[in-house]
């Protein structure tokens, strides 16, 4: 799998480990505390083959590989929102590592809005799916480095963005490389304008935070490896569609047209499904198989 390493720089902060799930486009973390050798894992992605409906741990297994070659504790499995492309291993590599899960509270209006499109009433239980729901502004350790909640919302309603350190912030969905701009707003839930809100936060961490983005399509322009991490100071100046201070109405504007043109991703209704339950399949039948179930006709 392509990787890449963002080096600690002292004291407060991380090394960060990126990995590429090609199929998604999704960049998994490993943030490590080299003082304490403690480990978080962000957004760990479940293989899923959407034509066969089959799920494989590929993906995760070689980030278990990896914790287990360099002697890591992992001390936390965060994922920053419900996935719509690619299915959450975190309950997998919960039952591998015995790492408590966890995500943002308002995982639970997610929830609420999912059964909606589902029909199925009371079906998803993110508070005993998760081990813990962190509400805006909570804190929490990795081994001697506080974290950080921030609420930033406008990709889906309840995103979060980690902010391990003095250094690092993960933040997910909401930008996209420099040189991609930002990501869509589109979903149930999400909104452009709030999504400026949360993008505005995020810029008014320190210059030299290191911000490590949820997904890569390359190629971009002249690029053709995957990219994800660029600071804070680097995307004030250059981002695609935030660069040079966009006001907020043309922001909006420019995501809103961009989104219009953006196809829903394969996976979304089945991977919804199981990241409200942790990324646990559903529960299975008489015949001890687990079964998704679709709506026709609403998206
Ligand atoms: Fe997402």
């Amino acid at each position: 799998m392509f990787t890449r390493e963002s080096p600690s720089k002292g004291p407060n902060s991380p090394r960060v480990v990126g990995f590429y799930e090609k199929p998604t486009g999704s960049i998994q973390y490993v943030v490590i505390d080299e003082a304490t050798k403690k480990a978080a894992l962000i957004d760990v992605v479940l293989g899923f083959t959407p034509s066969e409906a089959r799920t494989d741990t590929e993906a995760a297994q070689e980030i278990l590989d990896f914790v287990k070659a360099e002697g890591l504790t992992v001390e936390w499995i965060l994922d920053t929102h419900p996935h719509a492309d690619h299915l959450m291993a975190s309950a997998w590599l919960k039952e591998q590592l015995g790492a408590p899960t966890a995500i943002g509270a308002k995982v639970r209006d997610i929830a609420r809005l999912w059964e909606g499109f589902y029909n199925t009433p009371d079906a998803f239980d993110p508070d005993g799916d998760f081990d813990r729901l962190f509400a805006d502004g909570e804190t929490f350790m990795l081994g001697e480095l506080p974290v950080r909640v921030m609420l930033s919302p406008g990709h889906t309603l309840g995103s979060i963005t980690y902010v391990v350190g003095d250094d690092a912030a993960f933040v997910h969905d909401t930008l996209m490389h420099v040189d991609a701009g930002t990501t869509r707003a589109d979903f149930p839930g999400g909104s452009a304008s709030e999504l400026y809100d949360s993008l505005m936060a995020i810029l008014a961490l320190p210059d030299e935070t290191r911000l490590f983005v949820g997904h890569d399509y390359p190629p971009v322009g002249e690029r053709t490896d995957p990219a994800w991490e660029a600071t804070v100071a680097e995307h004030k100046a250059k981002n695609k569609h935030l660069g040079g201070g966009t006001p907020r109405e043309d922001f909006v504007k420019i995501r809103e047209e961009r989104d219009a043109t953006l196809s829903l991703p394969d996976r979304m209704l089945f991977a919804l499904q199981v990241n409200l339950r942790g990324g646990r399949l559903p529960e299975t039948e008489s015949d001890g198989k687990s079964y998704f179930k679709i709506p026709a006709n609403t998206f």
